[in-house]
């Protein structure tokens, strides 16, 4: 089988080794180290390696820096309690605490506004989670561990203020990127490919109807 150009070695078994054992990190397990400026700026160039129809680069990501992490946890903190006016002391630090964790922290934002061409929502965001998986992976690859965390935080107009976002941006989680402190002992079992695939077959025309055709689903073999 031919290999893709500028491709060496076993490139599939690596792809699957790869992809397999990438698994979510919980922001709390994840620790300094986290991934270089150089690294960081490799990781935003796998983003830019997603499938994105119309080419309109259909996402944002926004790293937030260490020393402005507190901006972060207060928009979290006064998103819980805008939909929460109970929400305990604890509840509001536990939400201010999300913002601090990771060494390496971005948000995810989709770009959903007008644009030309009019590529439909649900394909940009085909997009961003191919970028973002791109990140994931390359991040995996350099050692490090993932984790996404989203929430309703997300759509609130602070994030989006603070953000600078434009009309149609949706933030819509955050890529945690750091060194995994404690590794878990077997992510979760994947769904096994007949539990989410099938292949289209033309069955054969009900009686009396010689030109009607009912396609049925029959799951990959
Ligand atoms: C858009 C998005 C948002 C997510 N938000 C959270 C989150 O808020 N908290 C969390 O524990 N996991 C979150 N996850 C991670 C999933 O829980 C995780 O991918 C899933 O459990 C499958 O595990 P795996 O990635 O190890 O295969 C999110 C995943 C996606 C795609």
């Amino acid at each position: 089988m031919a290999r893709p150009p500028g491709i060496d070695g076993d490139v599939y078994q690596a792809a699957q080794a790869l992809i397999t054992t990438r698994q979510n990190v919980s922001a709390k397990r994840l620790d300094d180290p986290g991934p270089s400026g150089a690294e960081c700026d490799a990781l935003l160039d796998l983003a830019a390696a997603a499938p994105d129809h119309g080419q309109l680069t259909p996402w944002r990501f926004v790293t937030i820096p260490a020393q402005l992490r507190h901006l972060l946890a207060e928009v979290f903190a006064l998103a819980l309690r805008d939909r929460d006016p109970d929400a305990t002391p604890e509840q509001v630090q536990a939400a201010r605490d999300k913002a601090h964790r990771a060494p390496l922290l971005l948000v995810a934002v989709a770009r959903l506004g007008p644009r030309e061409p009019d590529t439909p929502a649900q394909e940009r965001l085909v997009s961003l989670g191919a970028a973002i998986q791109n990140m994931l992976l390359g991040a995996h690859a350099m050692g490090y561990g993932t984790g996404l965390t989203s929430g309703q935080a997300m759509r609130s107009p602070r994030l989006h203020a603070l953000l600078d976002l434009a009309v149609g941006d949706h933030p819509v989680c955050c890529i945690n990127i750091g060194t995994v402190r404690s590794h878990k002992p077997a992510g979760r079992v994947r769904p096994a490919p007949s539990a989410f695939s099938s292949t289209l077959v033309q069955a054969a025309p009900p009686p009396g109807i010689p030109n009607a055709r009912s396609p049925t689903l029959r799951p990959c073999e």
